[in-house]
């Protein structure tokens, strides 16, 4: 995944830092996959890297929620972007129980962050590629902090991507259960991970029209209601 992110966060016009437990390996992956793009890719000290406004952590779970832990007064008030996947020895599981995801507890192990969970549903083939079939990927966005997600969808955007806005961050549940049922599906029809999920609306709909429609749900509904369902029926003390 590393080199997938790298390519496409050069693609994106950004200055890319790129930090491994080797030296060498981090120096030769942004050479490689930032090489030919509008951006800048080095090999840097890990302490350098982890001074940059977004962090990426291209880690399996648990190690990003360790590293995390290691390394959270350096971590304070960043971007911290999770690609993770608590997949479990059979890959088409979770290790973790349907009650909580990676990006929840990596934002427990990270309270002074601000986590945003995306990528995780991307394979690292065509993440490098940024496409299948000439069909641009899809990546879900799902963190609490409306800012911090803004921030990534802007990143993605200009990567080549189509972000859309997944939710709050618990939303990481389904995302992280949605990969395992991709690689499940991969395995039964002979693709690896060599496939993309892709969202087919019937109309129109960039992020900026769902910024705008959601912002105008807001405006009608009020606050205490759901801008998706909008006001709740009397009587009932939920919307369902
Ligand atoms: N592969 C995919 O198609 C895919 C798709 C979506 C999401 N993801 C997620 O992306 C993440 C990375 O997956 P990957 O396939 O890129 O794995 P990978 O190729 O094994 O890369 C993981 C990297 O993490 C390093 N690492 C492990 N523990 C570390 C620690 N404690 N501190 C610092 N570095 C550490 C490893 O270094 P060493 O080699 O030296 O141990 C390795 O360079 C996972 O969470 C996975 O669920 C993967």
């Amino acid at each position: 995944m590393g080199r997938g992110l790298v390519r496409r966060l050069a693609k994106a016009g950004r200055r890319v830092m790129v930090a491994d437990q080797h030296a060498d390996r981090a120096e030769q992956v942004a050479a490689e996959a930032g090489a030919d793009q509008p951006g800048t890719a080095s090999g840097v000290p890990e302490e350098q890297a982890l001074a940059a406004d977004i962090v990426v952590l291209a880690l399996w779970y648990p190690a990003t929620v360790e590293f995390a832990t290691a390394n959270q007064s350096a971590l304070a008030g960043k971007i911290v972007v999770d690609i993770s996947n608590p997949l479990d020895e059979s890959f088409t599981g979770l290790s973790l129980p349907p009650t909580t995801s990676g990006a929840e507890e990596l934002a427990a192990a990270l309270p002074n962050s601000r986590v945003v969970k995306a990528f995780n549903t991307v394979p690292a083939p065509t993440l490098f590629t940024g496409e299948v079939g000439g069909t641009t990927l899809d990546t879900f966005v799902a963190a609490d902090d409306a800012d911090a997600k803004a921030a990534v969808m802007d990143l993605l955007r200009d990567s080549g991507l189509r972000g859309l806005d997944a939710g709050a961050l618990a939303n990481s549940r389904l995302l992280e259960r949605l990969t395992a049922f991709g690689i499940e599906l991969g395995q039964r029809y002979g693709l690896g991970f060599d496939f993309g999920v892709k969202y087919l609306p019937t109309t129109d709909l960039s992020v900026q029209a769902l910024h705008r429609w959601l912002r105008r749900r807001r405006a009608a509904c009020g606050p205490a209601r759901s801008p998706y369902l909008g006001p709740r029926p009397a009587g009932r003390t939920r919307w369902w």
